[in-house]
């Protein structure tokens, strides 16, 4: 009992004192240098520092949600994994980088990534315990979703460190999903995740033709994709700096939608999905417009909240198989992943006739820089909700809904991936 206590005062301290620390945001650019440079020595000894700091600052975040939703069972065990995840890497400490700790390292941080596969859903979970057995007041829904944004972005930042360590110096088998996303296959041209030629027409197609699977399942049929570059048709690769897997999900999640929209608008003949591809000086921006009958602007606000959603609410017995399905995750996910290297997502919609979604990333790759949430006093602020006032008539009206507006179960609403 004493032992364990003294071990559990020892990791508040070592907790404390790696939460001090900044995180350091790398550039795609710095990953790819340092992936064609760098020796596995000197990736431990980056790693041993960044993955403990980046865990620690989120860590303390979690402490500052509210009591009743750390007492929920699922974020409960969300936070014991970081807590386990944060004393096996700070074991590495004091270790000298020879070739078995090396070797030690790296199943550690596998070990330590298929413990927090299910991170993203058990959170969703927990949030969703909270709301099932409490009053949520609009302070603490907004605390919740600032927390979520930050909690799920940390989580996208430390597994592409992983990612590239156990890549790189592992013995790793690259996955189905990256070679079928990017040909890693053919070429191996990949520095970890990061395909320096990834080609946006291949990843567009790829993520097409999956969402049309589950949509034609469903529906029985589905809208045609109509591939254009700078607004003329066109099939040309388009190759540019990234992580193909991250592209993937997010053109996933806007095909998705965009066919549930159009084939619940059109009882027959769907309108094409258009993909307009345009590469600018600064950015690239990926537009898919659909036909699908648009989005009300008193719901705009609410898109990107997490667990807003028109579609069912999964039932419990559900949430094994499809854990995410019509949670309403999808968005904002999506977007964090396009925000993680200075890029964005954003909606514009047309009620009564369509959607634009675009995707926006970087066109240089050291200008894409992680974004990364930094524990500290402002941070913290977030934490203490404040009760709001209108200061505009007619205002205020942000109070969660999310569970409003259900229609029938589609398939389109399915989990977003976890094997990124
Ligand atoms: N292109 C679109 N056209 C019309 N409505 C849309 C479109 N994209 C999103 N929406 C609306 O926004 C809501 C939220 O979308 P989001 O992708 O975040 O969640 P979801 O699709 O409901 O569930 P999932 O988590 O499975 O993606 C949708 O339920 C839908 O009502
Ligand atoms: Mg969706």
């Amino acid at each position: 009992m004493r032992l364990a206590g003294a071990i559990f005062s020892n990791v508040t301290k070592m907790l404390d004192f790696y939460s001090q620390f900044n995180p350091s945001p790398l550039s795609i650019k710095q990953f790819i240098d340092f992936g064609l440079n760098a020796c596995e020595r000197k990736s431990f000894l980056f790693l041993r520092k960044e993955l403990p700091v980046r865990l620690a600052n989120i860590m303390k975040e979690i402490a500052l949600l509210p009591d009743n939703l750390l007492r929920m069972p699922s974020v409960g065990m969300v936070n014991q994994w970081y807590e386990r995840s944060f004393e096996e890497i700070i074991q590495f400490e004091k270790m000298d980088p020879e070739p078995p700790v090396l070797t030690q390292f790296c199943e550690r941080l596998i070990h330590i990534r298929n413990r927090h596969a299910d991170v993203v859903q058990t959170m969703a979970q927990g949030v969703l315990e909270l709301k099932e057995s409490h009053e949520v007041d609009v302070g603490t829904e907004n605390s919740i979703q600032y927390f979520l944004d930050r909690f799920y972005m940390s989580r996208i930042s430390i597994r592409m460190l992983i990612n590239q360590h156990t890549l790189l110096f592992g013995e790793e088998q690259v996955s189905a999903r990256q070679a079928s996303v990017s040909g890693i296959g053919n070429g191996g041209r990949h520095i970890g995740s990061i395909d320096p030629a990834c080609d946006v027409v291949v990843v567009v197609r790829d993520a097409y033709e999956n969402a049309r699977f589950l949509c034609d399942r469903y529906y029985l049929a589905s809208p045609d994709l109509e591939l254009m570059q700078m607004g003329v048709a066109s099939d040309r690769p388009m190759p540019i700096v990234y992580v193909p897997s991250h592209l993937y999900h997010m053109l996933f999640e806007l095909f998705k939608n965009a066919m549930r929209a159009v084939m619940e608008h059109h009882e027959s003949a769907p309108p094409p999905i258009q993909v307009n591809l345009i590469n600018g000086k600064e950015d690239i921006s990926v537009k898919m417009s659909d036909r699908g009958g648009g989005i009300p602007r008193s719901v705009t606000d609410l898109l990107f909240k997490y667990m807003y959603s028109t579609a069912p609410q999964p039932s419990k017995s559900d949430s094994h198989t499809v854990p995410l399905a019509g949670y309403g995750y999808g968005l904002p996910l999506s977007r964090l992943y396009a925000r993680y290297f200075h890029g964005d997502l954003v909606l514009m919609s047309c009620e009564g006739y369509g959607t634009d979604a675009v995707i926006y990333l970087k066109a240089l790759s050291n200008e894409a820089n992680e974004l990364l949430p930094i524990f500290n006093k402002t941070s913290t602020k977030f934490y203490r909700p404040v009760a709001q006032l209108a200061d505009w008539s007619g205002s205020l009206n942000t109070a969660s809904n999310s569970c409003k507006n259900r229609e029938k179960v589609s398939p389109l609403s399915t989990p977003v991936s976890n094997s990124i």
